[in-house]
């Protein structure tokens, strides 16, 4: 595929273990499934139980910007590209931007998602240390670009991987909250891996403090600080549309599709070829001799390619009752779209988890599909389903509600802002430019971009500044609550197993 010969050669090579495959794995897989198990009032009474602890009195704000300005209600400022100067594609503009005027006034925004809370965890390691210049410049070996923020102009540094349009997209969803939230984004030096894999193998800092390093997945073996990924703004090469418009055309299509007029199947389409558990997930295709309740279909992203995308449009996939999901080679970026469907996904086990995964809870918001047999899971889950339509149905619409909900471009941005306020406290030294770094801005970045990729950086770009305040942060998750969790994805996967065994009686 385009997207893979583009990548392929890219990797690392640091001979250290990472194993950055150029891969683009993750691709979109469109698939399936469902069901149920709501309403479970155990995990009713912890959500309440967190929700008493959001929003404390002394809620810390980033409190940079100063101003003490009262604000009066402050009209949002337009934001503007234009390409028809001839040296359109330099930075030249502007003096600091001008700090959002109310930031210290308000403590009273609304809380973020529970999941935010998960950013005091991810940057654990250098809570004691702090972060040093030289912890950083060792994270380089890691790292796919660097980027310092310096009185809201965004420098970078990229060491390879230039050209690939995920590298190209996480910048500019960067450089798009800092035009979002003027003055609010602080100075900050940071290492950035745009790979497939996670690359900070705990490992191998036993006793020493990791590099920091910002990647889009990791799992309990890595210690990447998780940043949500480049398909947030677009993925040209696979026509994926930035999520502001997806979420839309996906809210509209399921209004129209009825869950009960659906297929009563779990569907998955993707590539195959990312990774064993895709490969095996194929043997649960329906043939002559069984059928196991899923329709399995090979996405031929060339194939594709050539006929204008007309079998991949996201929007136009939610016609099965149940959907599947399986990771690739790391996480996929399939899973936002296969979950925002209105029909349960069946979710194949992956230790891979990206930002806002930390958010959902298996039996409330997915079916968990574990152990060895699982096209007979996937069975027992979409006959439930089709004898449980109340539960089924609950379960499609809590996923896709906690998608349209805590999941929007909103929450998006708000997470990258209290993620790199809160990397920003822990640095111990001064952020400077670096020596060859360029600096970064909306021309520089579009003026020149090819036509697929120019339609989508425009599409996903901030129009105007955000005048609201961010949503406020809550604090880390306790012992307890932790371990609450755990029992809820205990107690999940049980009754699940419990639904397994006794179909298995017959
Ligand atoms: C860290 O600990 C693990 C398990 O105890 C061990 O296998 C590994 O070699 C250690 N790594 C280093 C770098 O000491
Ligand atoms: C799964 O089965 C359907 C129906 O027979 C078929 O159209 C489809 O191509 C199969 N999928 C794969 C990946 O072979
Ligand atoms: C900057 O670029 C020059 C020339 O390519 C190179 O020699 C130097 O090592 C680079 N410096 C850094 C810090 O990467």
């Amino acid at each position: 595929m385009a997207m893979r010969a583009q990548l392929e050669g890219k990797g690392k090579g640091n001979g250290k273990g990472f194993p950055i495959r150029a891969v683009i794995g993750l691709f979109v897989a469109l698939s399936v499934l469902a069901f149920f198990l709501s309403n479970n009032t155990f995990f009713r009474s912890s959500e309440q139980v967190y929700q008493q602890t959001i929003n404390p009195p002394n809620a810390k704000r980033p409190d940079r910007q100063t101003s003490n300005l009262q604000h009066s209600k402050t009209q949002p400022i337009p934001i503007t590209l234009s390409c028809e100067s001839p040296t359109a594609t330099v930075c030249e503009r502007r003096s600091t931007p001008m700090p959002t005027p109310h930031l210290t006034t308000s403590y009273n925004s609304p809380s973020c998602p529970e999941y935010f809370r998960w950013i005091h965890d991810d940057l654990r390691h250098w809570k004691s240390t702090g972060i040093t210049r030289e912890m950083i410049e060792n994270a380089h070996e890691y790292a796919t670009f660097r980027l310092v923020v310096l009185d809201g102009r965004v420098y970078v540094q990229e060491y390879y991987g230039k050209f690939m349009t995920r590298n190209v997209f996480s910048l500019w969803g960067i450089l798009q909250l800092v035009n979002r939230y003027p003055g609010r984004v602080p100075d900050l030096d940071l290492m950035f891996n745009c790979m497939d894999q996670p690359a900070v193998k705990s490992f191998e800092y036993n006793s020493s403090t990791p590099p920091p390093v910002f990647h889009y997945c990791n799992n309990d073996k890595t210690w990447d600080i998780l940043f949500p990924d480049w398909s947030f703004w677009g993925w040209p090469e696979i026509n994926i549309k930035p999520w502001a418009s997806l979420l839309k055309e996906m809210k509209e299509a399921n209004e129209e599709m009825k869950w009960i007029d659906r297929e009563p199947y779990a569907f998955w389409r993707g590539n195959p070829h990312m990774g064993g558990n895709r490969f095996d997930l194929l043997k649960c295709n329906v043939t002559n001799e069984h059928d196991w309740n899923a329709r399995i279909y090979a996405q031929d992203w060339k194939q594709e390619e050539k006929q204008g995308f007309r079998h991949s449009d996201l929007a136009r996939q939610c016609d099965n009752r149940y959907r599947i999901y399986v990771d690739g080679l790391a996480w996929s970026v399939s899973q936002k779209y296969i979950m925002a469907c209105n029909s349960p996904t069946l979710f194949l086990d992956t230790p891979w988890i990206e930002f806002f995964q930390r958010g959902l809870v298996p039996g409330h918001h997915y079916w968990p599909i574990r152990g060895n047999n699982k096209c007979r899971a996937i069975k027992v889950a979409v006959d439930f389903g089709n004898g449980h339509h109340a539960e089924a149905q609950a379960m499609g619409k809590a996923s896709s509600d906690f998608f349209q909900e805590e999941v929007k471009m909103d929450f998006v941005y708000d997470y990258m802002l209290h993620l790199l306020t809160e990397y920003a406290k822990l640095l111990r030294f001064k952020p400077s430019v670096p020596e060859n770094a360029t600096e970064l801005c909306l021309e520089s970045i579009a003026c020149r971009a090819p036509t697929n990729v120019k339609k989508f950086l425009l599409e996903s770009m901030e129009k105007t500044t955000h005048e609201a305040e961010p949503c406020s942060l809550p604090p880390p998750f306790t012992t307890e609550e932790l371990q609450q969790m755990q029992e809820r994805k205990a107690n999940a996967a049980k009754e699940v197993a419990v639904l397994e065994e006794e179909a298995n009686k017959f």
